[in-house]
């Protein structure tokens, strides 16, 4: 899709598509009448008969013949004044999308509204654009014969927008371009099904960006994983045929004493549950496991591109959790990185296992300034806020304060879950340091979990970021499809190009 910005009136481009967003009972801007005068066509009685009203996310259609060729005009409702939202605007600029896409428009050019109706600047505003466009493009067409996979006919899009907003928009949607990517590479990983998409395999990916973006590189296979004592990691991966890895990727920026912040992905190509084996259902989108991962390694491609004022530290531990003879059982017990150890007491509780050890080992090689890990951790979480939040678990307010803030900022949005030492008490072990799964009484399992990742931060501000429930088949959104979202990847970026 070709992306063009122009500041000449939308009755003036050459588009076989010509997209308004309005708000509720807006009087008619000119530039409809201008396009209505341009195509022959009053729409009016179709706004009528189609009882639109710009009511949020209302669409109206209307099919004109001009010059012999189908054009349409699209109007999508962003609702009431007092009730704008940059989510509005990202759901309504998708929405128009979809319609054009769905009556087969090749060239839609699209009236830009004023970044300042949302409380944006025109250049985060272009930013916006462009990531909304690129993510509602994506489908994961790989395995699905020519007849069935999912069409886009739109080639280009055209965004008007004044004279005075045209190099700030611009220059926010090369920007929004490079992100809406990163979300689509992080979703196309996610999508592959799990016999391609292996830790070995993601790792390759990982390589091939830090060749391409010359980030620094370390990459551990697991006979060094075991040899290096991170026997977390070395234990989730001992069931599987395929070896797990450890993948850091590095950037660093050119400003002279920048911060340092380290990214740390859960990457588990595939739960099964291990031994403790989970019921089929629950297994059948478990090759979402790896999204953390996904995440952070795309993240870092971004920024490769976007050169933030922060160094950055990307940190995935992947493995695939399988039962077999050699598999880890309930009752075995490990040592991690940093030295303290765990009694497995549930085999599917894996995630925080090789977290743990890639949370040490960032720590020990990068003492960092902030810490922040993502993860599909628990179930608990999914449950506890549904599809549209990222759970958010830190004791830092000011790590808190910015993430929210993010959230905000880049669609990516969190909530705020309780991370109390409290629970402290729910993952005590009579054998080993820790137990990897809570005690039933306390519940709270998001909480529980997160507490477990705390006892390798050592002081280094952290925060844990749980996108169980947002990372796959989250409905709704016009942006998304069925299958990988890339929730968090658009957060990351933002926090890092904001770092302070
Ligand atoms: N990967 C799962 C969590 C998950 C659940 C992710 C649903 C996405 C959607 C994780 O490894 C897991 O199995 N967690 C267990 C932990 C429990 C055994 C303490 C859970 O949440 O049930
Ligand atoms: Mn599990
Ligand atoms: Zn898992």
């Amino acid at each position: 899709m070709n992306l063009i910005v122009s500041s000449q009136k939308i009755s003036e481009q050459k588009a076989d598509c010509f997209g308004f967003l309005l708000q509720e009972k807006e009087d008619a801007l000119s530039e409809i009448k201008a396009c209505e005068k341009k195509l022959g066509v009053t729409s009016a009685p179709f706004i009528k008969k189609q009882d639109f009203s710009g009511k949020r996310m209302q669409t109206c259609v209307i099919p004109v013949e001009h010059d012999g060729k189908v054009v349409h005009i699209i109007f999508i409702g962003l609702g009431e004044k007092k009730g704008l939202s940059i989510e509005t605007y990202r759901r309504a600029v998708a929405q128009l999308y979809r319609q054009a896409s769905a009556h087969k428009c090749e060239t839609v050019a699209i009236s830009i509204p004023k970044a300042s109706l949302f409380d944006f600047s025109s250049e985060d505003f272009g930013q916006q654009t462009a990531t909304i466009l690129d993510m509602t493009s994506y489908a994961f067409n790989d395995f699905l014969s020519k007849e069935n996979q999912i069409p886009s006919s739109i080639t280009s899009v055209i965004a008007c927008v004044s004279t005075a907003d045209k190099t700030r928009f611009e220059k926010g949607v090369k920007e929004g371009r490079i992100i809406g990517k990163a979300v689509n590479t992080a979703r196309h990983w996610i999508d592959t099904p799990p016999c391609d998409l292996t830790p070995p395999e993601l790792a390759k990916y990982a390589k091939a960006i830090a060749k391409k973006y010359d980030l620094k590189l370390t990459h551990f296979t697991e006979q060094e994983i075991v040899k290096k004592g991170m026997g977390g990691l070395a234990a989730v991966g001992r069931g599987s045929e395929h070896d797990s890895q450890l993948v850091v990727l590095e950037y660093k920026s050119t400003k002279k004493n920048a911060g340092t912040i380290a990214l740390v992905g859960k990457g588990i190509t595939f739960d099964s549950g291990g031994l403790s084996i989970k019921p089929a259902t629950s297994m059948e989108t478990m090759k979402e496991d790896m999204s953390g991962a996904a995440a952070v390694i795309v993240t870092m491609e971004a920024l490769a591109q976007l050169k933030p004022d922060v160094n950055v530290i990307g940190v995935t531990p992947l493995a695939e959790n399988l039962p077999s003879g050699k598999a880890t059982k309930p009752g075995d017990i490990v040592r991690f990185y940093n030295g303290k150890t765990a009694e497995i007491k549930n085999t599917d509780a894996e995630g925080r296992l090789i977290l743990a050890d890639a949370l040490a080992y960032a720590v020990k090689h990068y003492k960092p300034d902030a810490i922040i890990d993502i993860a599909t951790l628990t179930g608990a979480c999914a449950y506890a806020l549904g599809p549209f939040y990222t759970g958010l678990m830190t004791q830092n307010e000011d790590l808190c304060d910015v993430i929210q803030e993010a959230g905000k900022h880049s669609g990516d949005h969190v909530w705020r879950l309780p991370l109390t030492d409290d629970y402290n008490i729910a993952i005590k072990s009579d054998v080993a340091d820790i137990s990897n799964i809570g005690n039933q009484k306390y519940m709270a399992g998001a909480t529980t979990a997160a507490l477990f990742l705390k006892h390798f931060v050592d002081d280094i501000p952290w925060a844990h970021l749980d996108i169980a429930g947002a990372a796959f088949n989250v409905p709704d959104k016009p942006y998304y499809r069925s299958g990988a979202t890339g929730v968090g990847v658009r957060l990351l970026i933002d926090l890092a190009m904001h770092w302070k």
